[in-house]
């Protein structure tokens, strides 16, 4: 079950042995993609969040918080709305920038890449492992029920849960405008604190098969 942003469930904390972190090692690790990996929470664990950037359709940078939805081991996916901006966005320029923060401070992960819609079955798999919580969420997310005063609002979420909740709660099937997106990476930088050391930071940029590295201030 996918457990981030949903109300009803704090996150669990993150421990990190910074001293075991790889990023703070003399001999970077020579693919950006594993370190990715290892940092990321495995299948199953608590989701992560993530700062989506996109080019706006006006030449502004836009930004908004999604959920991490899953990390492939080359791909960082994550799900939305057809209908929103950031799609609109992404359709008309896919790059894009991902920007993760562990909690504590501990580490940040800054991801550019190309945004591509990723195919219904691995979309609709999201969905389903998703909390009822944010099933329900997808479905009410539009832009006429955002329009309702607050007591329909309550009243159209009481209703739903009436209609699809229930004691079981059985799974349903995600809304048509339900769309995922896999970003394929060509720079990553990860950053890294040490309570006691300074922070560090390793830079990896796409050079044809290869990955370039390099150690950065800040
Ligand atoms: C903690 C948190 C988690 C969120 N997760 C998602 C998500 O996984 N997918 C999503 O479309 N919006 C998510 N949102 C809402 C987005 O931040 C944003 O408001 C929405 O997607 C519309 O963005 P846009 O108009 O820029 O496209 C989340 C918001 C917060 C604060």
């Amino acid at each position: 079950m996918t457990r981030a942003y949903d109300p009803g469930i704090p996150p669990a904390p993150v421990v990190i042995d910074h001293d075991a972190d790889p990023v703070h090692a003399d001999a970077p690790v020579p693919d950006p993609l594993a370190l990715a990996a290892e940092w990321l929470p495995a299948p199953g664990e608590d989701r992560m969040l993530m700062t989506v950037s996109t080019i706006g359709l006006d030449g502004v940078p836009d930004a908004r918080t999604t959920m991490l939805s899953d990390f492939d081991g080359a791909r960082f996916f994550f799900h939305t709305d057809a209908h929103s901006r950031k799609v609109a966005e992404i359709a008309a320029n896919p790059a894009v920038a991902l920007t993760l923060l562990w909690p504590g401070f501990t580490r940040q992960l800054v991801v550019q890449g190309t945004a591509q819609p990723s195919p219904r079955e691995e979309s609709d798999e999201a969905y389903r492992s998703r909390s009822f919580y944010l099933q329900q969420l997808a479905w009410q997310n539009t832009a006429e029920f955002a329009r309702l005063p607050q007591v329909d609002r309550r009243a159209g979420w009481e209703e739903f849960l009436l209609a699809h909740g229930g004691p079981e709660r059985p799974a349903f099937d995600p809304p048509e405008r339900w769309a995922g997106f896999a970003v394929t990476p060509h720079r990553l930088v990860f950053w890294t604190s040490h309570p006691s050391a300074a922070s560090r930071r390793l830079a990896y940029t796409r050079s044809g098969e290869e990955w370039e590295t390099i150690a950065l201030p800040g």
